[in-house]
This record gives C-alpha cells, sequence and structure tokens, in this order.
C-alpha cells in the first residue's frame, strides 16, 4: 500500500513502546491513528502528544484478551474515521521462567490469549471489513524469540513463534487468492521500551535479585533500537509489501545457524526421502 496519506492505523498497545513508535511513525506518514490500550493515564498522554502533532488520533481503552472490546475499538474507529487500512496487532507479553520448575500451564494460557490469541481477534475484527473496502495491512508484532528461542523465556518464545507461523499462513492465503490485504510480521530483537527499561531498573536496584538477568537486560538495552525506528521499518515495510521486518542483522545470523544446524543434523541421521 503505497500511499498511506489520510488513511486510518488501529494500534493496540499503543499508549508506549513499540506501540507507540508505530503509531509515531504511521502518523509521521500522514495516517489517522486510533490507539487502543488497557492503560488509560498512558494512552491520554500518548493521543495528546500526537494531536499536538497535528495528527488526527483517538485513545480507547479495551483489553485485548476480549473479544467484545476489540469489536467495541473496530466500530468506535470506522465510526470516527469510516475506514480502516492498517491493523497492527501489537500486544504481547511474557515473562521468565523455567522448565525446570513446576510449569504453571494456566499462566502459559494467559500469555498465549494475550499475546497469540489476541492477533486473531484482531483479525476476525477487521479483516473482513479491510477486505470489503478493497486495501488494508495487516501489522502482527511477534518477536525474534519467535524466530530463535532463548532459555527461560517460557510462554514468550513459542506464542511469538504462533505469531509469525500465522502471519506467514494468512500472507500466503491472501496473495494465492490475489486479496487485497497485506501482512507484515516484526520480529524486533530488543527494543527501548519503557518496560524493558523499568524491568532493567528492577534489576540495577536490587529490588529483583537475579544477576544472569541483569546481565542479559543490560546487553539488550545497550543494543536496543528506538520505537520510532522500528516503527519507520515497518511504514516501509506496509509501502513496500514486505511480509518480514527484523531490527537486528545478528537475528538473521542466528536464524542461519539454525537452519545449519538442521542440515548437518539431517546430513548426520539421514531423511526418509
Ligand atoms: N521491547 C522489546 O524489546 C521487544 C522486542 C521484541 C518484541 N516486542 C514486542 O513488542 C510488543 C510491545 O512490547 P513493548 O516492549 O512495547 O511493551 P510495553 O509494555 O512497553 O507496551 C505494551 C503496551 O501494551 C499495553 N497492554 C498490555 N496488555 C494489554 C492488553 N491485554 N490489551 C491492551 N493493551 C495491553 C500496555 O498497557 C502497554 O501500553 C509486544 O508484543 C512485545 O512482545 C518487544
Amino acid at each position: 500500500m503505497d500511499n498511506l496519506i489520510g488513511k486510518t492505523a488501529v494500534v493496540t498497545g499503543g499508549a508506549q513502546g513499540v506501540g507507540f513508535g508505530l503509531a509515531r511513525a504511521l502518523a509521521e506518514a500522514g495516517m489517522h491513528v486510533v490507539l487502543c490500550d488497557v492503560d488509560e493515564a498512558t494512552l491520554e498522554r500518548s493521543v495528546a502528544s500526537l494531536l499536538a502533532s497535528g495528527t488526527e488520533a483517538i485513545g480507547l481503552t479495551a483489553d485485548v484478551s476480549d473479544p467484545e472490546q476489540i469489536e467495541r475499538v473496530r466500530d468506535a474507529a470506522f465510526e470516527r474515521f469510516e475506514t480502516v487500512h492498517v491493523l497492527c496487532n501489537n500486544v504481547g507479553i511474557g515473562g521468565r521462567e523455567s522448565f525446570l520448575d513446576p510449569i504453571d500451564v494456566a499462566a502459559w494460557e494467559h500469555v498465549f490469549s494475550v499475546s497469540l490469541y489476541s492477533v486473531l481477534r484482531g483479525l476476525n475484527a477487521f479483516l473482513p471489513r479491510m477486505l470489503e473496502q478493497g486495501e488494508g495491512h495487516v501489522v502482527n508484532t511477534a518477536s525474534r524469540q519467535g524466530l530463535v528461542a532463548s532459555p527461560l523465556f517460557g510462554a514468550y518464545a513459542p506464542a511469538k513463534a504462533g505469531v509469525i507461523a500465522l502471519s506467514e499462513m494468512l500472507h500466503a492465503e491472501l496473495s494465492d487468492r490475489g486479496a487485497p490485504v497485506g501482512v507484515t510480521v516484526l520480529t524486533p530483537g530488543g527494543v527501548r521500551s519503557e518496560s524493558i527499561l523499568a524491568t532493567l531498573a528492577q534489576y540495577e536496584s536490587g529490588e529483583k535479585d537475579d544477576p544472569e538477568m541483569l546481565e542479559f537486560l543490560r546487553t539488550r538495552v545497550a543494543a536496543a533500537v528506538e520505537p520510532i525506528e522500528l516503527g519507520r521499518l515497518t511504514v516501509e515495510a506496509i509501502r513496500s509489501g514486505a511480509l518480514y521486518v527484523n531490527t537486528h542483522r545478528e537475528t538473521l545470523e542466528w536464524l542461519r545457524e539454525r537452519v545449519n544446524r538442521m542440515v548437518a543434523d539431517a546430513d548426520r541421521v539421514g531423511t526418509a526421502r
């Protein structure tokens, strides 16, 4: 979708961090923006800052784990702006977990609901209208953890792997049918969001005591990109129809190592055909 000017984007989890970076970049590209978030106070501040920079924006309090709330966001967005051309399914949560401790399956289900099934809720609410209006683009925020998972990421990495797989399936199905809706999946490495900085501060101050995690976070934040940089890459992907957005070249090297290992293992073990 080449021309974004005067069209509307909806960003879930848009009040801060990656979501607000997406919103700012889409606004820079001339779009109207609908932010949806559970954090009302931050949402208000972020909408105010978009309005102050001349963007037409509204904020809607909604939880992506509830399909009815997402449908309300859709209805309010269409009522205010008449069309929605870009949907950013951006919310994702996770925590630190070891498989050596008892696994809390209910907690995994919650992470899957917020980080993976929320994308399905977003698609159910918006995709039919985008197809009907004849133009649109879906942006799903995954993570490089979905491509190359590190230890201790718990339900987060499998949920993000699911977001990547479903984005690839969606992209293939829509392009096979010549449908006028594009798909992009974001697989960022570290992004300097408020939550990652707040988590680092907890470990720096000793409020949380885990030297391994402290080191991991320091390295991650040192190499992190700004949310607006990811937002601008995403705008470029929407314009050029790119399926993948990566923030860090090293992610591609890690992926190559993964494929090399698969090939080496297939050489060692053999394949059935
Ligand atoms: N920050 C990173 O380094 C990084 C790296 C890779 C992927 N990501 C992904 O980017 C996305 C955003 O992460 P972030 O770091 O900006 O997080 P963040 O915590 O800074 O911002 C997330 C926003 O989502 C909102 N939110 C949380 N649960 C919600 C819900 N159920 N319904 C609606 N809104 C909700 C929060 O209130 C917050 O405003 C996530 O999907 C995350 O997995 C982040």
